[in-house]
């Protein structure tokens, strides 16, 4: 029967771009979704920015432009990376529309009228120079379990203790650095302590895989909290109804997203909004996320829902986390790769989309992306076992039949071939693609096997056996027809450039009953896909590390914090102590060359008036990201300004101790800093 089924997947921040660890969620989601389409079932897949919220406004303020200008932005950019990575959504929206406004207070006027919602005075962090209340993202202290200065508000980076920011020792705001006040206000809380009940019987009905399920009970049997759904003006969001200056949290309009999403996406093809969210819904709906949001999707939304008088998700399907080489995706090691850098260097996005589908399971686990693994596992099995079935027998049909094929009726292999389509079906279906592509692979083995057994190469030398070569050729087209019917949701491209090589219609899971026939003809087989280059792994590392040594080069007290990177404004004050910690000296440039193979570096040797035990002068060696804007040859004599004691770092290239200062901004430009006449190598700068 045919299957009714709404798919989303979280909605990206629109303060950040889309790096490989996203795309474990959207590539997951696609091939679901393409595997549902093959099946005939009729599948929207939808998904948007989550563009509301503190960070979004700050980082606009700083860019000096509107948040409506930074949202708009950034939905290109995500659009046009996921359309690379041939994500198909069938509609990619934004939280910042007017379906999502409407939506949003209706639901909140709902869950008000069911006696929901409930107002409470709190007291929270106030930036009295920027007149805001703090999120405790931007709320910056010492930590009151270690002393370790500059915490976040929420927990402690270095001992790991969590707390709430009032227990911070000498709180400031990250904002202005001031310190911050305690001021009261009044909130809007959702009353998730009344919906226990409901939750509970909901999470016993399958809805959940079974470590989410155990999670679940764990926070149940810490008791549930009221959710605090509203923020104080100024705050980019939508403002709640007959509330002046309160605005919607961002967590309660972002998946509602995934309504208003839908919502645009009917009112553009003539859809039933109502058939798939009313109460009844005989219609699926599932939500792919990471295990990180669970909480928000398997406690709030559901609530939300219910209370709102609208139907629940028919299942929620959370994976881990990414991890690179086994560890965090780290800037420093190279390996926090956005979606566009991969692009850029590796071009094709299926080799990933195969990686992972390869990698991936119904459970929560994290997955790994090991490098040298990814090499190794697309070129054995994407060229040397599928593509090969195909390059080693269509040049024969091609050349001596004029692309005519004659298979044979009752070849053994084909069978097993189309006997294995259950199974991969239940696979896909299960989420479980390790174990489709696993399958997928045996399957290539057993035609290789065929191939290498019946030798076409060899029947070719023969004379008097045209029809023999004609027909294991045939049938290996065959094979290699179904293998990509079987690929197909994980590599859509691939797959349609072998449609259009077999000369045939697009491929659907009803394609297995059918064949190739006799005197059906081909297209010339052109090569299909090439071995992955380990260079360019070496280089896309290389050149995310070396981007990271720019930017700390020129940021003399950037933090090596990517997340902080990305959302904290740079007008954090710091004090004398910190200032004095950093020892800045005069150094003379006394030798500067080109570094082989580094696209940005160049290598320094520096005197500033270090001399060893034997009183002989010494000099370190730096490496400084500002090969663009610099000949080497014109900088040795001159004098500049060194961070002397900045932890020595291990580079591809060699130790470098030490940092040069240097100028820039978006423009490009890179201009490094010189003393004024007179100033002597190794001299302090206070
Ligand atoms: N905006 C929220 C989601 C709102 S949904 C109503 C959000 N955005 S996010 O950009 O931080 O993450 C989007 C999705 O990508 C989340 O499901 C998140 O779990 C996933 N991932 C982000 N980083 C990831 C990895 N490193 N690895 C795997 N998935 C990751 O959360
Ligand atoms: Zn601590």
């Amino acid at each position: 029967m045919a299957r009714k089924i709404l798919v989303t997947s979280a909605l990206p921040y629109a303060n950040g771009s889309i790096h490989l660890g996203h795309l474990v969620e959207y590539i997951q989601t696609d091939i679901w979704v393409r595997f549902q389409k093959m099946q005939g079932h009729t599948v929207h897949y939808v998904c948007a920015d989550d563009t509301h919220g503190t960070p979004i406004m700050l980082r606009a303020e700083k860019e000096g432009i509107t948040p409506e200008a930074l949202i708009e932005n950034v939905h290109k950019e995500h659009s046009a990376d996921f359309k690379e990575f041939l994500v198909e959504f069938d509609n990619y929206y934004s939280t910042n529309a007017p379906e999502n406004k409407e939506l949003s207070q209706t639901i909140y006027r709902k869950l008000k009228a069911n006696g929901k919602i409930a107002t409470k005075t709190i007291e929270q962090f106030y930036d009295p120079v920027k007149n805001m209340f703090l999120p405790d993202r931007f709320i910056k202290g010492e930590c009151p379990k270690c002393h370790a200065k500059d915490q976040y508000g929420d927990n402690c980076e270095i001992c790991g203790a969590t707390y709430n920011p009032t227990e911070l020792i000498n709180a400031y705001s990250a904002v202005s650095g001031a310190a911050p006040v305690r001021k009261e206000t009044e909130h809007y809380f959702f009353k998730l302590s009344e919906c226990e009940a409901f939750l509970k019987d909901w999470t016993r009905s399958g809805t959940l895989q079974g470590e989410a399920a155990n999670k679940m009970g764990e926070w149940f049997e810490n008791g549930l909290n009221d959710w605090d759904i509203s923020r104080d003006a100024p705050y980019f969001g939508f403002e709640i109804p007959d509330a002046p200056g309160k605005y919607f949290y961002v967590w309660l309009d972002a998946p509602i997203g995934y309504m208003a999403s839908f919502k645009k996406l009917c009112d553009m093809k003539g859809l039933d909004f109502d058939e798939y969210w009313n109460k009844d819904s005989s219609t699926e709906l599932y939500h792919f996320i990471g295990k990180d949001i669970l909480y928000f999707h398997a406690l709030f939304w559901p609530a939300t829902l219910e209370f709102s008088g609208y139907r629940k998700p028919t299942q929620i399907f959370a994976h881990g986390f990414l991890t690179v080489n086994g560890e965090k995706m780290s800037k420093s090691r190279g390996t926090f790769i956005t979606a566009r850098s991969y692009l850029e260097h590796i071009k094709n996005p299926e080799y990933l989309r195969y990686y992972y589908a390869a990698k991936l399971n119904s459970t929560m686990e994290d997955i790994d992306l090991n490098l040298e693994d990814f090499v190794a596992r697309v070129n054995s099995d994407l060229v040397g076992k599928y593509i090969n079935i195909a390059s080693r027998t269509a040049g024969f049909i091609n050349k001596r039949f004029a692309g005519k094929l004659n298979p044979s009726t009752d070849n053994s292999a084909i069978a097993e071939l189309k006997a294995a389509a259950q199974t991969i079906v239940h696979a896909y279906e299960a989420l479980d693609y390790g174990r489709a592509l696993r399958e997928i692979m045996r399957l290539s083995d057993l035609a290789n096997g065929f191939v290498a057994e019946r030798a076409p190469w060899a029947i070719a030398k023969q004379e008097g056996h045209d029809a023999a070569l004609q027909q294991v050729c045939s049938d290996a087209l065959e094979m290699f027809r179904l293998l990509t019917l079987y690929l197909k949701p994980v590599l859509p491209k691939l797959a349609a450039e072998v449609e259009q090589f077999l000369n045939i219609e697009p491929l659907n899971w009803a394609s297995v009953k059918a064949s190739l026939s006799a005197e059906h003809a081909i297209n010339e087989y052109t090569h299909l896909i090439t071995r992955v280059d380990p260079k360019l792994i070496e280089a896309m590392t290389e050149s995310n590390k070396e981007n990271l040594t720019a930017t700390v080069e020129v940021s003399a007290l950037a933090k090596n914090e990517v997340e902080a990177a990305m959302t904290m404004p740079e007008t954090e004050y710091i004090s004398i102590d910190d200032f004095t910690k950093v020892d800045l000296r005069i150094a003379t440039i006394v030798n500067a060359e080109h570094v082989e193979g580094a696209e940005k570096l160049l290598k320094l040797t520096l005197d500033i008036g270090e001399e060893a035990d034997n009183g002989e002068r010494t000099t370190r060696q730096v490496f400084a990201g500002i090969k663009s804007a610099y000949d080497p040859s014109t900088l040795i004599g001159r004098n500049t300004v060194m961070v002397a004691n900045l932890a020595p770092r291990k580079m591809k290239f060699g130790m470098s101790e030490g940092m040069v200062l240097a100028a820039s901004d978006e423009s490009g430009g890179l201009f490094i800093l010189t003393p004024d006449v007179g100033a002597m190598p190794g001299m302090r700068i206070k």
